[in-house]
């Protein structure tokens, strides 16, 4: 069978563009480690919440020299603690929760984003090497107030930093 010159190019072409194609999905969704939350981070009672060791009082702990981990909450319409602090140079894991319905935990202009579900506990580790104030917003809508649900994540100086000192 003979294939005319152009036809083949454009055959080829298409090919190229196929894998191509795959190739891209395919690195979008594995190479780049993203994962959709999961209960990794452990399951919790969405009625109990306040009797849950990790969340009855949601808080920043120092759990080594400059590893903190952040317990929140997201209920209708507020995060705690708000603000959430934490020093700089540190690296701190998330575990991020709902008391109610669906939430969204979104740290503005990071890459910080999950959901916060009910029963489920979102755990993301997060490194923070400058002093800075992030705003956080809820970006999955949870009802009449969704767009006033908002928070605050402070990198303070290390000197300034006062462990517990978020309420
Ligand atoms: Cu909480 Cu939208």
């Amino acid at each position: 069978m003979r294939i005319h010159t152009y036809e083949k190019l454009w055959l080829v072409g298409a090919l190229v563009l196929i894998v191509g194609f795959i190739a891209t999905v395919t690195y979008g969704s594995v190479g780049l480690g993203i994962s959709m939350i999961d209960d990794s981070g452990g399951t919790l009672s969405p009625n109990a919440v306040d009797d849950d060791g990790r969340f009855a009082e949601p808080r920043v702990e120092q759990v080594g020299e400059n590893e903190y981990e952040a317990y929140v909450v997201a209920s209708q319409f507020i995060f705690q603690p708000d603000p959430i602090e934490v020093p700089a140079n540190s690296t701190v894991t998330f575990y991020v929760t709902s008391a109610d319905v669906i939430h969204g935990f979104s740290v503005v202009g990071t890459n910080v984003n999950t959901m916060a579900i009910p029963g489920e506990v979102a755990r993301l580790t997060v490194e923070f090497d400058e002093p800075a104030e992030y705003g956080l917003i809820c970006h999955e809508y949870c009802g009449a107030g969704h767009h006033t649900m908002e928070g605050q994540l402070i990198v303070l100086p290390e000197d300034e930093y006062e462990p517990g000192g978020n309420a």
